[in-house]
This record gives structure tokens, sequence and C-alpha cells, in this order.
């Protein structure tokens, strides 16, 4: 079994100075840390990180990328440009995008794809809103989302990380049970059985309101294996302790 792979997801947040001061907080405190770890962090940052981090155990992973190749798309950062800047992973289809960028199932998978094609390992995120839950639509939701992605990539598709982070989680302090959290994974595991016959390399993530206290149960399920974690990683002592956590 790979050893787990924790991500933190700083969103929106950061500033030159309080990055440097977060990473050395953390780098100085990797010791014993035998999971993999990566930060994705704003791309204006990516440069900076990637100088922070040079030769560290951390890996560099960015938040988005376009699904376009290069040219006329203002704003936009390519997976080229995210790779000339030793980019390791690459969030796509974060529930944020989805929501407020109007992001669709195919745009997710064009980006999906993008970052493979460039040597990037896109982490696909993949989840249902309340709504959704309480209308016993969740399997429904996360295997459309990641039908999507695997129609566009192919054999590709054992490449990818994968992470289920059901929306209602996400910042809110609810987490998922950890019997709710194997019951999605196991589904989306089966999925990518159905087109892979690699479907055990893709570590699956959990993410929404891991934290220190529930990581553990959470990295214990069977098909969880590892998280994409938000709040908890902005604090060096938190993210550390989690780092910890799945490396036992
Ligand atoms: P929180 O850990 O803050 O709930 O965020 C989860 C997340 O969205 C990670 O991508």
């Amino acid at each position: 079994m790979a050893a787990k792979l924790m991500v933190g997801n700083w969103k929106m947040n950061g500033s030159l100075a309080a990055n440097a001061s977060l990473l050395s907080e953390v780098l100085g405190g990797m010791g014993g840390v035998t999971c993999r770890a990566a930060v994705c962090v704003p791309s204006v940052y990516l440069a900076q990180m990637q100088s922070l981090l040079a030769g560290s155990a951390m890996a560099l992973g960015a938040q988005d990328v376009s699904a376009h190749e290069d040219g006329a798309y203002t704003g936009e950062v390519s997976a080229t440009m995210l790779r000339d800047l030793a980019v390791r992973y690459c969030i796509v289809g974060h529930s944020e995008r989805r929501q407020h960028h109007g992001e669709s199932d195919l745009v997710v998978a064009s980006k999906a794809q993008r970052a493979l094609a460039a040597g990037i390992t896109p982490i696909v995120c993949v989840g249902e809103s309340l709504a959704e839950r309480e209308a016993g639509q969740t399997e429904v939701v996360v295997k459309r989302q990641l039908a999507a992605v695997i129609h566009a990539n192919g054999h590709c598709i054992s490449e990818i990380v994968l992470a289920y982070e059901p929306v209602w989680a996400i910042g809110t302090g609810l987490t998922a049970t950890p019997a709710q959290a194997q019951q999605v994974h196991a589904v989306l595991r089966a999925q990518l059985q159905a087109a892979t016959a690699h479907a055990e390399r893709v570590s699956i993530l959990y993410g929404g309101s891991m934290n220190a206290a529930n990581a553990a149960d959470l990295l214990a399920q069977n098909d969880v294996d590892g998280g994409l974690i938000g709040g908890a990683a902005l604090k060096a002592p938190d993210f550390l302790s989690m780092l910890k956590t799945a490396s036992r």
C-alpha cells in the first residue's frame, strides 16, 4: 500500500511573509513524517513556494489550472506554466470553483486532461451538496462527476488523485463520519476498478473539516488514502499533527 497523501489547500489565504513563516514552522517539524505531503497555494505564490520547498519532502501544488493549452485566455494559468514552476499536483474541480465559477463536469475533465498532459497529477474533487445528500443522490452525483473525468482521460485515469469532499462538510466544522466517508470512497473505488486494471494506484483523499482530532479515525478506513485539508492546514501544529497521524 502506498504511503498516505496529505495535502493542504491554502485556498485564498496567505502573504509573502505569512507563507514563509507557516512553511518554516511546518518544514522544521517534519522529522518522522513518512507520509506523502503537499501544499496547494495561490498561483501568485508558486514561485516563492518553489524556492522555499526546494529540497524538502513537501511537494508543491496549485489550486486550479486552465482547461486551455495556451493563447488568448486573460487571467488563466496553463498546465505547462505550472510545470515550469515544478508544480507536482493541481486541484481541479474543487466545489468552490464548481459553485462560484460555474465549472461543469466537462470543464473539470478537460482541466484534469491538461494537467496529466503536462506531467502534473490532478487532484480531482467530487462531492455532493447537503440537498443532494438529503435527497439520497450522493452516489449518483459523485459517480456522474467522476464518470466525466474517466471518459476524458481513458487509461490515464490511474494517474489521478481523487478527493471526496462533501460540500456540506467544507469549512463548516461538520465532518462526514468515518463510515460515511468509507461508503462513498468504496463506491468511487469500484467505479475506478471498472475503468482501469490499476485502480489501486489511485489515492482517494477525504476532505471537509478534517482536523487533528478526527484525522486518525478517517484515515483508518480501508479506502481513505489521505486527506485534503483546508483550514487546519493553515495552522502549523495542526497540519504537522495530521502529517504524523498519517505516517503511523
Ligand atoms: P476545510 O478543511 O476548511 O473544511 O476545507 C476542506 C477543503 O475544501 C479542502 O480542499
